[in-house]
């Protein structure tokens, strides 16, 4: 697929992988993106490339609003990038919530990382558009995450919100249209605020395999014009799931680590913050 021309659906483009890609989207001139996000002051700008749009995409009455306005706008959308999402780290009985507090503690999580993707989805397939003489084929990238196939101690609701995610993708894979075409991003750790954000932490302690968010927003890119079903930015994550699959225990091993890692941090933040 052409990555110019496009009418391009984008969120989370304030922070992180999504700002990287709306700066690679708008580096030729020609796309028109409608960059979302709830805070948009940070995202990037160019006069009648990149239309920045606040929306909160956990909400169905927010979601409704972007599809809409890019219809009146550019009477339809040819490529919608799912990429908003967050995670918290805690860990189940220590999240200090309880109750109705815990209850929407879960469905906050579930209905952006989650349903607010698969809600886009079906808002996008829904969308009467004008088809683009270019394209034959309209597309939704999904930004779910290495998580929904290896376990990440203390991200364990994170986990399964992308879990669901590339579950339901997978399952809709089969039953979409043939005009539709999907691509499924699985980055690993990714040095932007995602990680502070969900710790709560300045300088949280990162999984091992991190790379940086322009070289997922570039596999994105290249994942788009190659026409991709499936990107693995990291391609030491790429070789090793295939045995991670085959030899289970090593997933297990991984994961486990990452555990001992995460306590260890856990003791020496104690330590500090006794200290002070
Ligand atoms: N960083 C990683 O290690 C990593 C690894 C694998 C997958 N991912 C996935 O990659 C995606 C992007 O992550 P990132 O690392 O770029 O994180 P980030 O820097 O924290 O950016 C997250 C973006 O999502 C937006 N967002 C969050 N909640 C939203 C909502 N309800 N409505 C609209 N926008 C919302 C944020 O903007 P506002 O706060 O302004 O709304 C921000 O632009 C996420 O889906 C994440 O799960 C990240």
């Amino acid at each position: 697929m052409e990555t110019s021309h496009l009418r391009i659906l984008l969120t989370g483009a304030s922070s992180g992988i999504g700002w990287h890609l709306t700066k690679l989207l708008a580096q030729d001139g020609t796309n028109r993106i409608l960059a979302i996000a709830r805070h948009t002051e940070a995202i990037p700008s160019k006069t009648g490339v990149i239309f920045p749009f606040q929306a909160d995409f956990s909400l169905p009455e927010e979601i409704d609003r972007c599809f809409l306005y890019a219809k009146e706008q550019w009477g339809g959308i040819d490529v919608c990038i799912a990429n908003a999402g967050f995670a918290y780290r805690e860990c189940l009985q220590e999240s200090g919530l309880s109750g109705d507090a815990y209850w929407k503690h879960i469905h906050k999580i579930f209905e952006t990382n989650t349903i607010g993707q698969i809600y886009a989805l079906q808002a996008f397939t829904d969308l009467k558009t004008n088809p683009n003489p270019e394209f034959r084929r309209r597309l939704f990238v999904s930004t779910i995450s290495a998580v929904a196939m290896v376990p990440l101690p203390y991200y364990a609701l994170y986990c399964s919100t992308k879990s669901a995610l590339d579950g339901f993708l997978k399952t809709y894979d089969y039953e979409k249209p043939a005009w539709l075409r999907l691509m499924r991003v699985y980055p690993v750790a990714t040095k932007t605020d995602f990680f502070c954000k969900a710790a709560q932490e300045e300088c949280p302690l990162l999984p091992f395999l991190r790379q940086k968010p322009e070289k997922v927003a570039q596999a994105v890119f290249k994942g788009i014009r190659k026409g991709r079903y499936k990107v693995y930015p990291s391609k030491l994550f790429a070789m090793a799931y295939p045995f991670m699959r085959a030899l289970p225990f090593l997933s297990r091993l991984y994961s486990r680590h990452e555990r001992i890692k995460m306590q260890r941090h856990f003791q020496q933040t104690d330590k500090m913050s006794r200290r002070m």
